[in-house]
């Protein structure tokens, strides 16, 4: 396997722990490149299911080292908490498997409360309350702290009570009242610092000595392309880039590393939050709809909120393509569409009566999708081989490599860890 980006290229959720169990096991070290605690990757062994939500997937493969990244924002109590349930687990998670870049910024208890008092006051995004965005946005402001700084607290202390101050009277102003004493919050970082400083590293320079002693690196995207803070459906987005070219900034590699990019679609739609849905299924589909959320089990593994489901939006994942550069895509899934008569893809879309094929940058407009119906197959077993899949779910395959001119090279055809097709050998 060359170093492989793995990236979600629809809303998120669309399976990528369980395709990066399988590519980790080729992989040196598999690292996480933006996002944070946000995200929730659910990874099923055997009969244990482990929900990660900030340690890169690669970490139950005991010949891989994991990577948090630069790109990504921490939360160190939940990296410890997670660190010590998989401890717990029999997990090796010592600082030589499980390294965090030290430049990483801090999710402090302000940013998540400011969180949750905007969601309840302004624009509802339908974020995960997290702190994601107030984190994100204080790096961009130069108000962040690295978790680094907390080696030298004597300089960190004085410029991280300024922020404190101001993040105080922007609270008091969306009515939270629940902001902890700055001494208190200080100390208790400073204590999360300690048992979290044996993993930091430099990740950049770690992952560029690797890269020359030849080991290779997945990287492990988290949320999906049209999340992004740029090409998403803005503001309803994340706030981080969540396409692949990030996977370099995000972890301190240069581009040229980044050799295959493999983009991840279910074979359906789903998106949790607010925000623009144009296959979602409503009216006529709403009973579809049903059906694909029951059997995907399409609830957030993060909030456990319901996710919305639609069909497969094949404008959507044309300029995902384009945006990620994908190399091939990976299909997730595919099962759960199974027993349908006949099931729908947008082909294009229709704005003030006019059928394109643009995804927007801007939905101040109506847009509504045009289906293409394809016929449907019955169950089949989750399996390793193509030979089993009914003809017309091939159909439908060979429909999504033909409109987005790239080849699915995985299909995922069942939960479990070994029903998957690989269609090209690198990921074998
Ligand atoms: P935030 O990332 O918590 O700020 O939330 C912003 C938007 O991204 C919301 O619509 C969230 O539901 C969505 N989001 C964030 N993380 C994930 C994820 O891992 N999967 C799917 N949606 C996500």
């Amino acid at each position: 396997m060359s170093n492989t980006v793995l990236v979600g290229i629809q809303w998120g959720d669309e399976g990528k722990a369980k395709i990066i169990d399988h590519l980790a096991e080729k992989a040196d070290i598999v690292a996480r490149f933006q996002g944070g605690n946000n995200a929730g990757h659910t990874i099923v062994v055997g009969k244990e299911k482990t929900v990660l939500h900030l340690i890169p997937s690669g970490i139950l493969h005991k010949n891989t080292v994991n990577v948090v990244g630069n790109g990504v924002v921490f939360d160190m109590g939940v990296f410890l908490q997670e660190r010590d349930a998989l401890s717990a687990k029999g997990v090796d998670v010592g600082p030589n498997r499980l390294k965090v870049s030290e430049i990483c910024h801090v999710i402090l208890p302000f940013h998540q409360l400011l969180d949750r008092a905007r969601e309840a006051v302004k624009t509802k995004i339908g974020t995960t309350g997290r702190g994601i965005g107030p984190t994100y946005g204080d790096k961009a402001m130069r108000l962040g702290v690295r978790i680094g700084e907390f080696e030298f607290p004597n300089d960190l202390k004085p410029r991280l009570k300024a922020v404190y101050q101001e993040k105080a009277l922007q609270l008091k102003e969306l009515g939270s009242t629940d902001i902890p004493e700055f001494e208190e919050m200080f100390s208790k970082a400073l204590e999360l610092y300690s048992k979290v400083k044996p993993h930091l590293v430099d990740t950049s320079r770690y992952l560029s000595e690797q890269t020359r002693a030849g080991k290779k690196i997945l990287f492990e995207g988290a949320q999906g392309t049209l999340l992004d803070i740029d090409y998403g459906t803005y503001p309803f987005v994340t706030s981080s880039n969540t396409t692949a070219a990030f996977a370099a900034c995000g972890t301190g590699v240069g581009p040229s590393s980044l050799n295959f990019i493999l983009g991840l679609t279910k074979a359906y739609t789903t998106r949790v939050g607010s925000g623009p849905f144009p296959t979602e299924c409503f009216g006529e589909d709403e009973e579809a709809g049903k059906l694909i959320s029951q059997k995907g089990n399409e609830f957030g593994s993060t909030t456990g909120r319901a996710r919305r489901c639609g069909w497969l939006d094949l404008v959507a994942l044309k300029r995902a393509v384009a945006l990620n550069g994908i190399t091939g895509l990976a299909l997730s899934k595919l099962d759960v569409l199974s027993g349908f008569k006949t099931i729908k893809v947008a082909t294009h879309y229709e704005t003030d009566g006019k059928k394109h094929q643009d995804f927007p940058n801007f939905w101040t407009k109506p847009v509504k999708a045009i289906y293409e119906e394809l016929p449907g197959w019955s169950e089949f077993p989750g399996t390793q081989n193509e030979s089993d899949l009914p003809a017309t779910a091939k159909s439908f395959i060979k429909h999504i490599e033909t409109y987005t001119g790239v080849p699915v090279v995985v299909i995922s055809t069942g939960p479990k860890r070994d029903e998957m097709i690989i269609r090209d050998k690198r990921f074998n």
